[in-house]
């Protein structure tokens, strides 16, 4: 029987199927102890560090990233975080387990589907419009939009992660335009819209989320410019203005040069999306903490990514 990896406690012995989604061989403190393996696997509801000591590098050559293995150990804590110690891995019997047991799935996929449709609809600009219209009538394209996750852990790391996120930023890019006449709501819109639609060239999903090779030569918001500067060459009459506001947009999402954007936001409109996409991004990861951590203590654990822990002690209801 399979055992889900939120259910792993310290002291729980683990004999189950996993994703392989990261494998690393690191060289012990003393040179002479030789190389110790470092896993990261995974399944639908989370990813958990395991750790081989013993005849690493022999069984490391047996392993290949994002296959199915068989995990034998135990659990411990280690500063903070569980992580399982290995006592035996092999890979696992194929043909047995289905994608779905190791890929956590987001909201429902007609959902997502019916809002992008909505949202599509509310546009005025003849141009955008188009763009959209014909972009997400390609089958291939829509599904990829649909299924594909937003990251490999941070936020919507889950099937239907991009699509879910960029909703959400798009209902809160929405909410930025009521209150300023003066932002082009439906270039705001589409820019929310398509972010991140690198990520489908940024990330390979089969049984864990790992980055593609063009993924990490390029990243997603340079992957995304190339891919809408080719959808947007298919349309001669496409303003070239709106294009480059478009491509700015994309470009510039994650605001800072240290975030990884190539300029910085330059327009109210990719400010805009710019900061609905930090909300839509941090408000679930802070959510995700707080579920990630079941016991009832007023505090979560401490998390590094967002440098805190989160106090839960408001609970007016
Ligand atoms: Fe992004
Ligand atoms: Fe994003």
């Amino acid at each position: 029987m399979k055992q889900y990896i939120n259910e792993l406690q310290p002291g729980v012995k683990v004999n189950s199927v996993f994703a392989l989604a990261k494998k690393q061989l690191i060289p012990f403190r003393d040179p002479s102890k030789g190389k110790f393996l470092s896993l990261v696997i995974a399944d639908k509801t989370g990813q958990i560090e395991a750790k081989l000591w013993d005849g690493a590098e022999e069984i490391a050559a047996g392993l290949a990233e994002e296959d199915l293995i068989q995990v034998e150990g135990a659990v411990s804590e280690y500063r903070g975080s569980n992580q399982i110690t290995i006592e035996k891995v092999s890979p696992a019997a194929a043909g047995k387990w289905q994608p779905e047991d190791f890929l956590p799935a987001g909201k429902d996929k007609q959902l997502l589907l019916d809002e992008l449709r909505q949202l599509v609809a509310s546009l005025n600009n003849e141009h955008l419009k188009t763009l959209l219209a014909n972009w997400f009538s390609d089958k291939d394209f829509l599904q990829q939009y649909l299924t594909c996750p937003a990251a490999k852990k941070v936020h919507h790391a889950c099937i239907g992660g991009l699509a879910e996120h960029s909703l959400e930023v798009c209902s809160y890019a929405v909410q930025v335009a009521k209150n300023y006449s003066k932002i082009n709501r439906d270039v705001v819109l589409v820019g929310a819209l398509l972010h991140d639609i690198g990520k489908i060239m940024e990330y390979r999903y089969q049984t864990s989320i790992a980055v593609t090779d063009s993924g990490k030569l390029f990243g997603h918001p340079v992957l995304g410019w190339d891919m809408i500067a080719e959808r947007i060459g298919m349309q001669p009459d496409f303003p070239a203005p709106l294009a480059d506001h478009l491509k700015h947009i994309i470009l510039t999402h994650h605001g800072q040069l240290e975030w990884g954007a190539p300029v910085l936001p330059q327009t109210p409109e990719a400010m805009t999306v710019f900061y609905c996409d930090l909300l839509s991004g941090r408000i679930r990861q802070v959510f995700d903490i707080i579920q990630q951590d079941e016991d009832d203590e007023l505090w979560t654990r401490y998390d590094r990514l967002i440098s805190r822990a989160i106090y839960r002690g408001y609970k007016e209801d």
